[in-house]
């Protein structure tokens, strides 16, 4: 059944290829984006900035006015930060929850009573394996996620009764344009930075294994098939065999093992 869609963040990444995917398989298409919208003849663009309510607003209620429903919501935008802890820039920090968190709260927030007076719906929200576990120098982009598991699994009880159903999506290491716009902060050589020479040997890793992720067709169709499912798990982990074995033996290994692991993976001395 044609379903009317809206996904944010589509003019990169995961965003891009399921929008394009979705509109393929006839389903009406919403994609937000934050510069002005070029033309599409499938998905319909609208501008919207996760940092701004305003046009959190007017995109929903856009989407509303022309076709009297939402039936799915993709919080798919996001974006990285990565930097130590101690020093990274508070408007980096900021920005970082305002997207990840705040922004993907609020337009929830505004979808929700839609949802709710048509009688049901789905909201599919982009955690990451990052918010299962906590990723060195990614602190606040950890954070982030894990905000957002803990807003689901509460969203998830107040909406029982209203047949909204609330999907996670944790990818593990995709190949978008998430590397090349991440913030990095990085003090500049010659300044007293404890960290430094430690945040570039782990950025490099983090790199590399963005850089060798899967390409972000394979979670697009993933979605595709979450979107058409009747009755969809409250999570799906995607990602390679390493990534799904981090979060699998997160559970069964005594903490302080698996904290030696990911220390290992990203030659913390
Ligand atoms: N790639 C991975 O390995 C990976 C792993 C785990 C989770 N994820 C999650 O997957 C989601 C998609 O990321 P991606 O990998 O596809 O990265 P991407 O290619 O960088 O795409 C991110 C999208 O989010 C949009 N965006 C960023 N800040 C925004 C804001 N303030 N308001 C509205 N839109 C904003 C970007 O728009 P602009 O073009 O305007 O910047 C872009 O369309 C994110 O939630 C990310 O955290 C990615």
């Amino acid at each position: 059944m044609k379903k009317v869609i809206l996904i944010t963040g589509v003019s990169s990444g995961f965003g891009k290829q399921t929008a394009k995917l979705l509109s393929d398989e006839g389903h009406i298409v919403y994609g937000t984006v934050r510069n002005e919208p070029g033309s599409d003849d499938l998905i319909h663009n609208l501008k919207m900035d996760l940092t701004d309510i305003g046009s959190i607003k007017k995109t929903v209620s856009e989407v509303l006015e022309k076709e009297g429903r939402i039936d799915v919501l993709i919080n798919n935008a996001g974006m990285h930060t990565g930097g130590p802890i101690e020093t990274s820039p508070i408007r980096n920090i900021k920005l970082q929850m305002d997207t990840n968190f705040l922004g993907m709260a609020l337009i929830t927030r505004e979808v929700l009573p839609i949802m709710r007076k048509q009688g049901g719906g789905t909201i599919i929200n982009f955690s990451s394996i990052g918010g299962l576990m906590g990723l060195p120098f990614q602190a606040f982009y950890s954070a982030s996620k894990f905000a957002i598991e803990g807003f689901c699994e509460a969203l998830r009880m107040e909406v029982k009764k209203s047949n909204i159903k609330i999907v996670l999506i944790n990818p593990g290491d995709f190949h978008t344009n998430n590397s090349a716009n991440r913030r990095n902060f990085l003090a500049p050589t010659g300044i007293n930075d404890p960290y430094h020479e430690q945040f570039e040997k782990t950025l490099a890793i983090i790199e590399k294994d963005e850089a060798n992720g899967w390409e972000p067709e394979v979670l697009a169709k993933k979605i595709v098939k979450i979107i058409e499912c009747r009755n969809p798990h409250h999570r799906y982990i995607i990602g390679s065999f390493e990534n799904r074995l981090a979060v699998f033996i997160k559970h069964i290994l005594p903490r302080k093992w698996f904290r030696m692991i990911l220390e290992d993976h990203y030659k913390i001395n």
